[in-house]
């Protein structure tokens, strides 16, 4: 191990300048006008995978394609799945970025870009921990197998059918993924829970063109003011969302459960701080952590309609629209979810109002083993990665496909986060340390020797 960690000492710097080439990528998979910068960001991966000898694939999907790679089985040892993306969310606001999204600065030990801790950063410490070990020692202490995306942001529709296609290769032990958080600064979790989302576009047409609102308003169906009112009936005042049967699935958190959460030294004035606002609100009889982790929400994300330019303009607009999710938590069904949605929206739409409802994606929440050797030996490499005890943790963010691995390859998965909660994922300035960004790489490669002493 002593020639891995020099091997990692040696090589800080060119790690960071691969982190930096890949970050220089705009892989924004949400815009098709980025579609040559996401096969650009797949060949980088995929060039990654081959420098170091494994058996590296592009695989095409109907989206964007899935780079695969493999190093050779070892007997008696586990095997291993790693899981990340090389997809990034929009970057706009583009004004608010400090440096730009897609030029990698370095400002006070962290690295600043889109995608630098989601999910390019936090992915690519699996990668350098695993060239490390080849070149220093040769071969792996476990099979390694890893599934790099480039539709994680947009919902991992695609990736479904690889799964199936290919079950047989993709056949492991346990999964890694590292596309979540510490706890805080210096307190390195382990997420054994997620919750998922249901993610849909509503659009609302009135009449056939924009009309003067003193010659039609009162007498015709506004599509903006019917939008307001759907959107506001979906939540009561005590934070409740109001679609019938919503509830009925969901597994409540426990005693201990609630316990746990309320131990972990949790400041809701530095969270405060750190989002800049002076109050919160949320689902009546929830703590500020169980409303972000174990409770579901529901978040308008966008609306259009009618005219926000400079000065007034009297318009009855002829169409509306807006994009909005919940977050779930186990055991929501987020297809039952928008069968009911579908059906509040329908009675609530006035004559005059044609209403469409679009399910763009969806994904059950998920809780995770605890007690298990996996589980033990990623605490261990943490520990020895991060140089402290990892705090097992619940996060409100989603990541589509580790209910379909449990499913279609029956195995679970290991959610072992580097980044932090104010890294401005999804935000403009995303940043991550890059002290952690070491320890990730520490870290990843003790997991491969700890899970390596584990009987397959
Ligand atoms: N890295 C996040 C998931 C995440 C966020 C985990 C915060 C824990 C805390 C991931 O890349 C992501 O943003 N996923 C999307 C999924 C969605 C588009 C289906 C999300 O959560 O919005
Ligand atoms: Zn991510």
């Amino acid at each position: 191990m002593d020639e891995i960690l020099q091997y990692l000492e040696r090589h800080r710097e060119s790690f960071e300048e691969d982190l930096c080439a890949l970050l220089r990528i705009p892989s924004v998979s949400a815009d098709s006008r980025h579609r040559g910068d996401m096969r650009q960001a797949a060949d980088w991966v995929y060039g990654q995978f081959t420098s170091m000898g494994l058996k590296a694939e592009i695989v095409e999907t109907a989206g964007h394609p899935i780079v695969y790679a493999e190093s050779p089985p070892v007997a008696g040892a586990p095997t291993v799945l790693v899981y990340g993306h090389y997809d990034v969310q929009p970057p706009d606001p583009l004004d608010e970025w400090v440096s730009p999204p897609f030029e990698p600065t370095k400002r006070d030990g962290n690295i600043y870009a889109r995608g630098a801790t989601d999910d390019k950063g936090q992915m690519l410490t699996h990668v350098k921990s695993a060239q490390a070990v080849l070149a220093t020692t040769g071969k792996l202490p476990v099979q390694l197998k890893y599934i790099i995306e480039g539709e994680e942001e947009v919902g991992s529709e695609n990736i479904e059918s690889f799964l199936d296609d290919r079950r047989e290769q993709l056949a492991c032990d346990v999964i890694v993924i590292s596309d979540t958080s510490q706890f805080g600064p210096g307190r390195p979790a382990i997420t054994y829970g997620l919750r998922g989302i249901a993610y849909f576009e509503l659009r609302l047409t009135g009449p056939k063109q924009d009309l003067h609102s003193g010659t039609f308003g009162g007498a015709v169906t506004n599509p903006l003011n019917t939008l307001a009112k759907m959107l506001a009936a979906l939540v009561d005042g005590a934070g409740r969302i109001q679609i019938p049967g919503f509830y009925d699935d969901v597994v409540e958190l426990t005693d201990t459960e609630r316990a746990q959460f309320a131990v972990l030294s949790f400041s809701e004035q530095s969270f405060m701080r750190q989002i800049g606002v002076e109050g919160v609100s949320g689902e009546s009889g929830f703590s500020t952590l169980e409303r972000r982790w174990a409770r579901p929400t529901c978040d308008v994300h966008g609306f259009w309609g009618g005219y926000s330019g400079e000065g007034a303009k009297t318009v009855l607009p002829c169409r509306a629209g807006a994009k909005f999710s919940f977050r779930l938590v186990p055991n929501q069904d987020p297809v039952k979810i928008g069968r009911s949605l579908e059906q509040m929206m329908r009675a609530l739409c006035p004559p005059g109002i044609k209403l469409e409802l679009i399910d763009l994606h969806g994904a059950p929440g998920v809780l995770v083993p605890l007690d298990n050797p996996y589980m033990s030996a990623a605490a261990s490499a943490v520990e020895r990665g991060f140089g402290t005890t990892p705090v097992f943790i619940r996060e409100g963010g989603s990541i589509p496909i580790v209910n379909a691995f449990k499913a279609k390859l029956g195995a679970d998965t290991l959610l072992l986060g580097w980044g932090l909660d104010d890294d401005n994922t999804h935000s403009p300035n995303e940043k991550f340390c890059l002290a952690d960004f070491h320890r990730g790489i520490k870290a990843s490669a003790a997991l491969w020797d700890e899970l390596g002493k584990l009987n397959a």
